[in-house]
C-alpha cells in the first residue's frame, strides 16, 4: 500500500487509490448514522483530509470515539470523491491511533488562539493553520533564493558565523567568549583578550558582507545567506536578534546594477510565491492581510520608484503629514517615514539612495558631493525597510579615510584593505532581511510570527 501526503489525498486523480496517510486529528464529529468524520492534517498542505470513520471498525468505540485534536494516527482505506467542499476524502478501512493528545491539557483546542499566546507555545504553534503557512510560505522564499541567483550564475558561499569584526560599525555585536566571567583575566586594568578562546575579542556576526567582498573580487557573483545576529535593544514588529539574511555582492557593478537586481530579485520570489503557495497565500489573505495576494500581483507588473535621499526628504517635508520624529536633512529617516513614502506617497515598493555619509556605514563609496554615499535601501508597504545594500568604496585612501573619520582602526581592517591594494574593482551589494521578506509577504503583522524560534531580548526558551 501506497504511503501518500494529505497533500496527495487531496487530489482528484487519486480517488479509487487505496493509500496509507499519517497525520494529527484536527477535529472529529460524530454522525448519528453511526460513524465519524475526522479531520486530518500532516502539515503538507493548509487544507486537511476528510476521513470516514465506519462503526463497524473494530476499535470504533474503544478508540475511533475518543480521538481529539492533536492526536496522531495511521489511517488506511480508499480515497472517494466527496460530497462536501473538498474533491476527495477516505473511507477508512483501519484506523491506528499512534499517540494520544488529553483534550484536558493539549493547548490547542477548537478555540483560536492569539498569537502573543502561540509565542509561549513555540513547540505546538506549527501545528495551527496560520504557522503551517508561514512555515511553508518561508520554505518556499528560500527555494526561490537559491534558484534565482544559481540561474543567474552566482556562487553560495558561507560566511562565517564567529568574527572579530563589526562590518555595521553600530557595536551591536554578541560577544562569544570562553573566558571564566567569574575571574576574568586582567592586564592594565582592562580585560586580557588575548586569554580567550581565539585570543582577540570575538563576536557572532551582524554580516557576512565583508567576507564576501573578498569572494566576489575573485569569483564575480556570489551570495551568501546565513543567520546574523544584533544585539541591539529594539522590541518592534520589525527586529529580531537572530535573523537570517542573504547577502549577493558582485564585482563590476556599480548601484543601479545593484537597484536592478534588488527589483527583479524580489520580483521572482514574489512570482514564485504566487504560484506554488496559492492555497496558503488565500489564508493569509482571508485573515491576515486583505491585500496579500492583490498587492503581490501589482509589484509584477509595476516598477520601483527610485528616488534619491534627499528628494525624498524633500517630499516628507512639503507633505504636511505630522511625524512623531521631525525630518531633516542629515538624519536617518524613521520607519514612520519610510513607512510613508511607500505607503502613502507612492504605494509601492521604493528604492532610496545616495543617503548622508553620516549616517552610514564606512564601507559605502562615497559620492563626488563628497556628503552622500551611494547608499539604497528599498522600502516596502506594511514592513519599511526590507533592503539594505550600497556600491562599496573601491578607492583605498578614501576608504582608510572614512574609517578613522568612523573610529574604526585601518590596521584592523588590512585584509579588506588588501582588496583595494590588489586589483581593486567597482562592486556593489545588498542585504535582505528574510523576516521582513516573510512578514511582506503574508501581512504577518509581527515579524516574531514568522521565523519559527524568535529571539529577542529577553526571549530564547524554546
Ligand atoms: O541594512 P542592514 O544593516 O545592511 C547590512 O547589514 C549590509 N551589510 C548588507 C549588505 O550590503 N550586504 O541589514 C540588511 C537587512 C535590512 O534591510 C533588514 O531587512 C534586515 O537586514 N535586518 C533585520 N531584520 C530583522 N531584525 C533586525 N534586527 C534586522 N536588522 C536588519
Ligand atoms: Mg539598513
Amino acid at each position: 500500500m501506497n504511503k501518500v501526503s494529505v497533500r496527495q489525498a487531496r487530489a482528484k486523480a487519486m480517488i479509487g487509490e487505496v493509500v496509507r496517510i499519517q497525520g494529527w486529528v484536527r477535529t472529529r464529529r460524530d454522525s448519528k448514522g453511526g460513524f465519524s468524520f475526522l479531520e486530518i492534517n500532516d502539515g503538507t498542505c493548509l487544507g486537511n483530509l476528510q476521513v470516514i470513520a465506519d462503526a463497524d471498525l473494530p476499535n470504533y468505540e474503544d478508540e475511533v470515539k475518543k480521538l481529539s485534536a492533536g492526536c496522531s494516527v495511521t489511517i488506511e482505506g480508499e480515497i472517494k470523491e466527496s460530497g462536501g467542499k473538498q474533491e476527495t476524502e477516505i473511507l477508512a478501512a483501519r484506523v491506528e491511533v499512534l499517540g494520544w493528545a488529553d483534550p484536558d491539557s493539549f493547548p490547542l483546542q477548537k478555540k483560536r488562539h492569539s498569537f502573543e499566546k502561540l509565542r509561549e507555545w513555540a513547540h505546538l504553534r506549527p501545528r495551527t493553520n496560520a504557522f503551517g503557512a508561514v512555515a511553508r510560505v518561508r520554505n518556499q522564499i528560500c527555494k526561490s533564493i537559491h534558484d534565482f541567483f544559481q540561474e543567474e550564475g552566482f556562487l553560495y558561499v558561507h560566511t562565517p558565523v564567529i568574527t572579530a569584526s563589526d562590518c555595521e560599525g553600530a557595536g551591536e555585536m554578541f560577544r562569544v567568549t570562553t573566558l571564566d566571567m567569574d575571574q576574568l583575566p586582567r592586564r592594565d586594568g582592562r580585560v586580557d583578550f588575548t586569554q580567550d578562546f581565539f585570543d582577540r575579542p570575538s563576536y557572532l556576526t551582524v554580516s557576512g558582507q565583508l567576507e564576501a567582498e573578498i569572494y566576489a573580487t575573485a569569483l564575480g557573483k556570489v551570495y551568501t545567506f546565513g543567520p546574523t545576529f544584533r544585539a541591539e535593544n529594539s522590541n518592534t514588529s520589525r527586529h529580531l536578534s537572530e535573523f537570517w539574511m542573504i547577502e549577493p555582492e558582485m564585482a563590476f557593478h556599480d548601484l543601479d546594477d545593484n537597484m536592478s537586481l534588488a527589483e527583479q530579485f524580489l520580483k521572482r520570489i514574489f512570482a514564485d510565491v504566487l504560484a506554488h503557495c496559492s492555497e496558503d497565500m488565500e489564508f493569509f489573505a482571508q485573515r491576515i492581510e486583505k491585500t496579500a495576494i492583490s498587492r503581490l500581483e501589482a509589484i509584477a507588473g509595476s516598477q520601483f520608484v527610485r528616488l534619491s535621499y534627499t528628494e525624498a526628504v524633500e517630499r516628507l517635508i512639503a507633505s504636511g503629514e505630522k511625524f512623531e520624529f521631525p525630518v531633516s536633512w542629515g538624519h536617518d529617516l524613521q520607519s514612520e517615514h519610510e513607512r510613508f513614502l511607500t505607503e502613502k506617497e507612492f504605494d509601492c515598493p521604493v528604492i532610496l539612495s545616495d543617503y548622508p555619509c553620516t549616517i552610514k556605514p564606512f564601507y559605502m563609496r562615497v559620492n563626488d558631493d563628497e556628503k552622500t554615499v551611494r547608499a539604497m535601501d528599498v522600502l516596502v508597504p506594511g514592513v519599511g525597510e526590507i533592503i539594505g545594500g550600497s556600491q562599496r568604496e573601491e578607492r583605498l585612501e578614501v576608504l582608510e579615510t572614512r574609517m578613522r573619520d568612523q573610529d574604526l582602526v585601518p590596521e584592523d581592517y588590512w585584509w579588506y584593505l588588501d582588496l583595494r591594494r590588489f586589483g581593486t574593482v567597482p562592486h556593489a551589494g545588498f542585504g535582505l532581511g528574510l523576516e521582513r521578506v516573510v512578514q511582506f509577504v503574508t501581512g504577518m503583522a509581527n515579524i516574531r510570527d514568522v521565523i519559527p524560534f524568535p529571539r529577542t531580548p529577553g526571549n530564547a526558551e524554546f
